[in-house]
């Protein structure tokens, strides 16, 4: 294993070579007995959404990685995202705009289409669980928190990063496609602005403008982005589940605007 790539709340990712094939790939290191339930989890779906262009793309589990220290470490293995994860390319190279803009709406959408259609809901969505392609295809990642949406239990559970988990989250009310749809309106807002749409000084400011929905448009620069984008960022962020487009409308929608 070589240079650490990031971290979250499941475990440490690195980057490594297979030594079978010399393969760049990335390692993400599962650490203590603990997480033996969330780490099946994890596999269990990034099994079940297989192989997408838009979806991370899963090479395999090794298990009992570090014998000496920790007898339950293990690692899962991933193609290595040169471009690292989205909220770190927006840092460093600020908002995507124009084909760039249009092309990460697409592979969003595309990603959400794949993955709500086989039944999962993702839970985490944001800019640090999405990666970049050296081409600039993004994908969906970060699948340590999914669920199907026939398990009704762990849809009444609080998950979600804050800021971008949707208001149904806050208030305790069940969880389910649409969630993503809020998370995936303020990834793409953050991509093409820069900015947050709810963020405030506190976490209960946060929350507050979350639940009340309000998006100032035109103190974000996000003003000069197409109107059919405006408004598509705009049902994505409704309050009313029912309001927001799924994946496969929003991306019909946005697609007949581009061919228009
Ligand atoms: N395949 C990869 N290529 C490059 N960087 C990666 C890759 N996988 C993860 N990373 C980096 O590591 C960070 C953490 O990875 P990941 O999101 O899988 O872990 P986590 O946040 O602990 O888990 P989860 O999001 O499922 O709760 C990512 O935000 C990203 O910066
Ligand atoms: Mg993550």
């Amino acid at each position: 294993m070589d240079k650490l790539l990031g971290s979250g709340a499941s475990g440490m990712v690195y980057a490594a070579k297979k030594t079978s094939t010399f393969q760049n790939v990335a390692a993400k290191l599962l650490q203590g007995k603990a997480s033996d339930e969330n780490r099946a989890r994890e596999v269990r779906f990034l099994c079940a959404v297989g192989r997408h262009e838009n979806v991370v793309r899963f090479l395999g589990i090794f298990d009992n990685v570090l014998p000496s220290v920790d007898s339950q470490a293990c690692c899962l293995l991933f193609d290595h995202y040169a471009c690292g994860d989205l909220h770190t390319r927006i840092l460093n190279t600020g908002p995507f705009q124009g084909e760039q803009a249009m092309q990460a709406i697409t592979n969003l959408l595309m990603g959400l289409c794949h993955i709500h259609k086989l039944g999962i809901v993702h839970r985490q969505l944001s800019p640090e669980n999405c990666l970049v392609c050296g081409g600039g295809t993004i994908v969906l990642s970060g699948f340590g928190s999914a669920a199907f949406v026939t398990e009704r239990e762990l849809l009444m559970e609080r998950v979600g990063s804050l800021g971008f988990a949707a208001p149904e989250i806050y208030k305790r009310q069940p969880q389910d496609m649409k969630t993503d749809m809020f998370s995936a309106g303020i990834t793409l807002f953050l991509t093409l602005s820069g900015q947050h749409p709810f963020m405030g000084r506190s976490p209960t400011t946060t929350v507050r403008r979350t639940l009340t929905g309000k998006v100032n448009w035109t103190a974000f620069g996000i003003a000069d982005v197409n109107q059919h984008v405006r408004d598509l960022l705009a049902n994505l962020l409704s309050v009313n589940q029912h309001i927001r487009p799924s994946a496969d409308e929003a991306l019909r929608q946005f697609r007949s605007w581009r061919m228009a």
